[in-house]
């Protein structure tokens, strides 16, 4: 990171010289961090477009040409020959582990892959029809009370046992969360298997028809799992930190995450995707009239699955996700049919002009959900999914976040448009 370029604000007439900060990939920012100081003034940016919330050297996203590089490896080579075990561990520890320190970190998370036993409890409290997403979040929070050291320097001396209970038992949490739904038994991790197999088998197996693991589908998922791993400072990351910020608990922390990750907008999208490509089936497959309905500027519908802050190209997960979907489904003819919707709907996005001159794109979540679907995945899991694949970059980001010098709570400020001071009103005297 250097500082030598400076850049000039004039403010009131008066020059303010300021440090341009350049990122190892000549990112470029304007360091305003004593504007107000000096000035009075801050700077004023909606959703937050322009503004960097923190140096960090995890995840470098080029959105113009469509780049994504976990700790400098491309997602490309990591999809290709990592699994996810081995990213959560290059996200943790900046490096990709040998074959050593893969199995003692695959070994710490088996050993941490069971429920707190009265935690399975608290699934008796929720609606049988209660979302996931829901029972996650409030699980992930329950845990600070049944695994100790919640308390931020014990945290911070034990990340690699928090990080591994977290990873382990979010997916444990989910798979209890699924049956308890559905109303099966629920079925206990084993410490033989890895971790996409333990999960798989989790979700599926019944004592009665039992569940046969399929070497293509343990691969899919692992690689989806990677392609949701870490996306530097997107909304919910940046309630991690956020929330981090004010030296609250990694748990806590990212319960909050979770939350942020359910909305439609960001991790929730995926499963806005199947219904809206079951909605086109179920009306004859018309595609254009759901395009024409996303470009009507009166009508409040969204393409879901297309267009990202960042990306102004094609995003480079759809496109693996993409080459895995039409793979996985060339054998289920059961789902041919949304695939071929899938398929033509991009093909008329990436023509039509509305589209192309906003720069709007399939993202990682237009195809995802067809896969997980193949996968025997319902609906309501899909953002489950994500959240799964999404627990090493949090952890990564909260630890980067809170062993940061320089780190502040975070405290954005604001410009008041409200009234201006009134005379308080006795209740006789309202009208
Ligand atoms: N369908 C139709 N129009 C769109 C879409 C879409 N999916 N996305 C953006 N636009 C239009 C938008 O109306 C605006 O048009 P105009 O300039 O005429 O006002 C322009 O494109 C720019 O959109 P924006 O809302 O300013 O862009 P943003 O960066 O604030 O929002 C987004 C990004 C992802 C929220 C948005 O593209 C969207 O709502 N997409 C659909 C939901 C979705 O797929 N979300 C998943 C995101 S990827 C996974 C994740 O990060 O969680």
């Amino acid at each position: 990171m250097s500082k030598k370029q400076k850049a000039k604000l004039i403010v009131d007439g008066r020059e303010l010289e300021l440090d341009v900060i350049v990122g190892s990939e000549g990112e470029r920012a304007v360091d305003i961090s004593k504007l107000r100081s000096e000035t009075g003034y801050i700077t004023l940016d909606q959703g937050y477009g322009n503004t960097g919330s923190c140096t960090s050297n995890i995840t470098f996203i080029n959105g113009e040409e469509g780049i994504l590089r976990y700790r400098g490896y491309r997602i490309e080579d990591l999809c290709e020959h990592s699994t996810f075990t081995e990213v959560c561990y290059l996200l943790l520890r900046n490096r990709l582990p040998t074959l050593e320190q893969r199995e003692t970190f695959s070994r710490l998370l088996n050993e941490h892959s069971l429920l707190h036993e009265d935690m399975r409890h608290l699934y008796n409290f929720f609606p049988r029809d209660a979302h996931p997403m829901n029972i996650l979040g409030t699980m992930v929070n329950a845990m600070s009370s049944f695994y100790r050291n919640v308390d931020l320097l014990s945290m911070r001396d034990n990340i690699d046992l928090t990080a591994a209970r977290l990873i382990s038992k979010i997916r444990t949490t989910a798979c209890y969360a699924y049956k308890k739904n559905i109303g099966e038994p629920i079925v206990y991790p084993r410490r033989e298997q890895k971790y996409c197999e333990n999960f798989l088998r989790m979700m599926f197996w019944s004592p009665v028809n039992g569940y046969e693991l399929r070497e293509d589908h343990v691969r899919a998922l692992s690689v989806l799992l990677i392609l949701h791993a870490d996306h530097e400072q997107n909304c919910s990351t940046s309630t991690v930190r956020l929330v981090g910020s004010a030296h609250a608990n990694l748990y806590a922390s990212i319960s909050a995450g979770i939350s942020a990750l359910w909305g439609p907008l960001h991790g929730g999208a995926n499963q806005a995707v199947m219904d809206m490509l079951a909605k086109i089936q179920r009306q004859g497959g018309d595609i254009h009239k759901f395009i024409n309905m996303a470009k009507d500027k009166s009508s409040s519908f969204r393409l879901s699955g297309f267009g990202h802050r960042v990306y102004k190209n094609y995003d480079p997960r759809a496109k693996i996700i993409k080459k895995i979907c039409t793979k996985i489904l060339e054998e289920e003819a059961a789902h041919q049919p949304l695939l071929d919707i899938a398929l033509r709907l991009e093909e008329a996005v990436l023509k039509d002009d509305y589209f192309v001159s906003r720069k709007l794109y399939p993202n990682v979540d237009f195809y995802s959900g067809l896969v997980y679907t193949a996968l025997g995945f319902p609906i309501n899991m899909f953002t489950v999914l994500f959240a799964i694949g999404r627990m090493p970059g949090w952890i990564a980001h909260w630890k980067e976040m809170i062993n940061d010098p320089k780190a502040r709570i975070g405290r954005p400020r604001q410009i008041y448009t409200g009234v201006r001071e009134r005379k308080y009103v006795p209740i006789k005297d309202r009208s």
